[in-house]
């Protein structure tokens, strides 16, 4: 089988909105309420160091080999791995690796959906000043007003899957294109913004920034050191064919080397901005920083309501936390579309109403479990958490070991050498260890700690 030389979809205008395309699938919940809190309950500033090197080591060498794969491909993952096994004589069943990766990308938006629609009720809420002088119970209450309504949640989720494919079923240009180029600069701008608006706390920055920044070495566990690895993983959208799909619509002579380090370092950087925004502001109204949606959806309201101004930097907050998930569901959801249209040979459109309700069905699932499904267990798990950990503990450790085998062993060290285009002999033959070597090593023991038989 051939390779095709472009891509059905079309290509991306220049190496900058692709920059942004993939900035923007990778700068999401996982940037703006995950990474700050692990930052601070791990170490700070030893932390950072770590999860630099685990975004180095790991997350930069299986990027590259995530877009060199796509743009080689110039189709859907699946497509893509099945053509390129060919060309090497290889087994056609690595296409498996690519269904992997679309169906953890079916499921993870389900529930991905679901918490985004939170985000978008609290715009609401915090823009009405609802949270103006609100106690910890009453911010308890007010996230259990929304989560224990399976109407309100059920029409959350449904508008952002909804605002989700209407900027998908428009294609690459008119679409995501045209989206990344007026979202990701408010993005930006609003997190500045927000970053201002804690500068102004005084005592209490620089209380954030010691937090967030101090190496204690002494809380750095090996547990931290996995926690930074399995995080650096999903911060920049590996091994779900996202970024792979992206690349499919690069141009021939884009270096995937220099792109790669600036979507890592926007994306580390917005992360880092967004710790600055919010530890602020934990510390000043004395909250302590707690765990998951709770900091996001509790605590940081208690602050906004005490504030001068929280009614409008906490919808803008949330504002912030919608456009983050919004541009990365558009990517999460591109892989299965690009499928549907190369082999069903259906039109954009009903690719997109045809996944987007399979999602949305799927989300119900998630709903449910945040109130009347509350007590539908399945291990210990609530459907939420179930599909949670499969998605993220086993689903995209396997796809991104067998992407890194099958940029490593599988492809030829001259067609990889001739796709990545890196011109320092000293560079390719890093990458080449990096990726054979080092990266799926660091994957198996992430791997096997998460499914606990390992630290
Ligand atoms: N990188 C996103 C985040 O940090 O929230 C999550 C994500 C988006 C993972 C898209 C995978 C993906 F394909």
């Amino acid at each position: 089988m051939s390779r095709p030389t472009e891509s059905i979809h079309g290509q991306w205008a220049s190496r900058w909105t692709f920059i942004l395309a993939a900035t923007g699938s990778a700068v999401g919940l996982g940037n703006i309420w995950k990474f700050p809190y692990i930052a601070g309950e791990n170490g700070g500033g030893a932390f950072v160091l770590v999860y630099l090197l685990c975004i180095a080591v790991i997350g930069l060498p299986l990027m590259m080999a995530e877009i060199m794969i796509g743009r080689r491909g110039r189709q859907n993952p699946v497509n893509t791995l099945r053509t390129l096994a060919k060309e090497e004589n290889k087994s056609s069943s690595w296409a498996a690796a690519g269904w992997i990766a679309i169906v953890a990308g079916f499921i993870i938006l389900s529930y991905y959906s679901v918490i985004a629609g939170q985000a978008m009720a609290y715009v609401f809420r915090s823009f009405a000043n609802v949270f103006e002088g609100v106690t910890a119970e009453g911010a308890h209450h007010i996230y259990l007003s929304l989560t224990h309504d399976p109407e309100r949640l059920l029409a959350w989720h449904t508008v952002f899957m909804v605002l989700t494919m209407v900027v998908v079923a428009r294609g690459v240009k008119s679409g995501i294109e045209k989206f990344v180029k007026f979202v990701m600069p408010a993005l930006f701008a609003i997190l500045l913004l927000l970053v201002g608006y804690a500068a102004n706390t005084g005592v209490y920055f620089s209380e954030g920034v010691h937090f967030l920044f101090t190496p204690d070495f002494s809380k750095l566990t090996t547990n931290s050191v996995l926690v930074a690895m399995g995080h650096a993983f999903f911060t920049l959208s590996l091994a779900m064919g996202a970024i792979m799909v992206y690349g499919a619509y690069l141009s021939k002579n884009t270096s995937i080397f220099k792109v790669s380090m600036w979507i890592a370092i926007a994306d580390t950087t917005v992360a880092l901005l967004a710790g600055l925004a919010i530890f602020p502001l934990v510390f000043a109204n004395e909250l302590t920083p707690s765990m998951g949606p709770g900091l996001i959806f509790e605590t940081l309201p208690i602050a906004f309501g005490h504030m001068a101004g929280g009614a409008l930097f906490g919808g803008l907050f949330f504002l912030l936390l919608v456009f983050a998930a919004w541009s990365s569901a558009i990517s999460i959801i591109e892989p299965l579309i690009s499928w549907l249209v190369e082999n069903k040979k259906i039109s954009r459109r009903r690719a997109s109403v045809t996944a987007g309700f399979g999602i949305w069905l799927l989300g119900l699932l998630t709903v449910f479990s945040f109130n009347i499904g509350e007590n539908w267990l399945l291990f210990g798990k609530t459907m939420f958490e179930l599909l949670d950990y499969i998605t993220a503990n086993i689903m995209l450790p396997l796809g991104g070991l067998l992407t890194a085998i099958f940029a490593g062993w599988i492809m030829s060290k001259n067609n990889s050498t001739d796709e990545l285009g890196i011109r320092v002999p000293l560079f390719n033959s890093l990458w080449r260890i990096l990726i054979r070597y080092i990266t799926p090593l660091g994957i198996i023991i992430v791997f096997l700690s998460v499914i606990g038989i390992l630290g």
